[in-house]
């Protein structure tokens, strides 16, 4: 395995979910000399400052300011996203069946294909809020069950004959996964709690007001293939295009560079990026105002630093399937190994035209990378992404584009690890400029 993808498996690893993904972001920005700013602060910044701002904890904007201001240079952005489909668990969630069996009631979160999640070691992880010193300042705790707790049991097939023709499955019924038996005279309720509780030393568990707890797959990363070629992990999508946007950042943050550079992971993609911590809100278009006020720009001289910009909006492609080839587009066939894809589409869920695509070729040659066009076959919906929803806060020019993987939304999804280490090398170039 290269040290670029053993890197990659590490930070999956530390990232079950998207709190937690954002804590292992700061862990690292903060080693590279990255200081935190918090939005209710007034900001001073030098040139070559390298900041960052959380939100809600589940979304990290990191920034390299610019030797120029943003009316001379502008932005150059790489955005990501932090959340990936899971099971979340609901409130009073445990649930007493015979023999003492206790399962939890969960929501999906998103769209994941729901049978990948069927009996595999899976585990808690998520936030927890404390009482606090004034009702508006609850202490966060973030929580890690690290070792296997729950599985979601399949029906055994004696008792569905026809489940390989096809089993529609409820996300109510079928999906819940097993805590664990309790004895005699134990009882069921409240029993996440006092395990919570109990995981964070925390003695009355009272203090405990809530939590955002999700299910993850203890699983770890790996690679795949005779020669290792592909990499295999839940939240490929868009981790790994997160991490490649990290490991560019810290790479160039000693680079001189005009422009100020971002990395803007946003939470609840797969949601519709409707919340404060998400591409819908205006959260980066304060930042980048923030960032240009600080250099002694006004709002003239800030929008035409967002004149001057440019965004990566980076998340992953379909790669061609092997078994169902015919699901791509006729003409274009990115594949596995192939390179970056750029990502196109006519009706404008992707933000890509050939002007911004036009500048990601040139990237890509700079990079010495392969790049591949990624198109819906005309029949098939695709997904959208951050990048359109972003243009509707910041008129920004910018392109759609990933790494292709198979099992989009899969509990485990396959990528390439050489598209990974050539999408890193040309978000490197970009963030170079
Ligand atoms: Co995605």
């Amino acid at each position: 395995m290269t040290p670029e993808i053993h890197d990659l498996c590490k930070f999956l690893d530390a990232s079950p979910v998207n709190f937690h993904a954002v804590a292992e972001l700061e862990r690292r920005l903060r080693a590279a000399g990255f200081e935190a700013l918090d939005m209710a602060d007034r900001w001073a910044l030098r040139p070559g400052d390298r900041r960052y701002v959380t939100k809600n904890g589940s979304a990290l904007f990191a920034f390299v300011v610019g030797r120029k201001p943003a009316a001379d240079e502008g932005f150059h952005i790489i955005a990501a996203h932090s959340d990936s489909p899971c099971f979340r668990v609901k409130p009073n969630a445990e649930i007493l069946c015979d023999g003492g069996i206790v399962k939890l009631n969960t929501e999906v979160y998103g769209g994941p294909i729901l049978y990948t999640w069927f009996d595999r070691p899976l585990s808690l992880a998520g936030r927890v809020m404390l009482r606090g010193t004034a009702p508006l300042r609850p202490e966060t705790r973030l929580v890690r069950f690290e070792m296997p707790l729950l599985t979601i049991p399949h029906l055994a097939i004696h008792f569905n004959r026809g489940v390989n023709e096809g089993n529609p499955l409820s996300k109510q019924k079928d999906m819940l996964p097993v805590l664990g038996a309790i004895g005699p005279g134990e009882s069921h309720q409240g029993l996440l709690r006092r395990m919570v509780a109990s995981k964070l030393g925390i003695k009355d568990e009272n203090d405990i007001l809530d939590y955002d707890l999700s299910l993850y797959d203890t699983t770890p990363a790996c690679t795949t293939g005779m020669n290792g070629e592909f990499v295999t992990s839940g939240r490929l999508d868009d981790l790994s295009m997160v991490h490649a946007a990290l490991t560019a950042l810290l790479a160039t943050a000693e680079t001189p560079s005009g422009a100020t550079r971002v990395m803007a992971i946003f939470d609840n993609e797969e949601t519709g990026s409707g919340t404060k911590q998400g591409a819908g809100s205006p959260m980066l278009a304060h930042i980048l105002r923030r960032i240009a006020a600080a250099q002694g720009c006004d709002e003239e001289d800030y929008l035409r630093g967002v004149a001057r910009s440019f965004m990566i909006s980076a998340d992953n492609a379909h790669g061609v399937h092997p078994n169902y080839a015919e699901k791509q587009d006729p003409t274009n066939h990115p594949y596995l190994g192939g390179g970056p894809c750029i990502k196109i589409n006519a009706n404008c869920k992707y933000m890509t035209d050939a002007d911004s695509a036009a500048v990601f070729r040139a990237l890509c040659e700079r990079a010495g990378a392969a790049c591949q066009d990624f198109v819906n076959h005309s029949d098939v919906a695709g997904g959208s992404t951050l990048g359109n929803i972003l243009t509707s806060q910041i008129p920004l020019r910018g392109v759609d584009m990933g790494a292709p993987v198979w099992a989009m939304h899969s509990a485990r999804e396959t990528a390439s690890c050489s598209d990974h280490i050539a999408t890193t090398r040309v978000f490197k170039e970009f963030f170079s400029l």
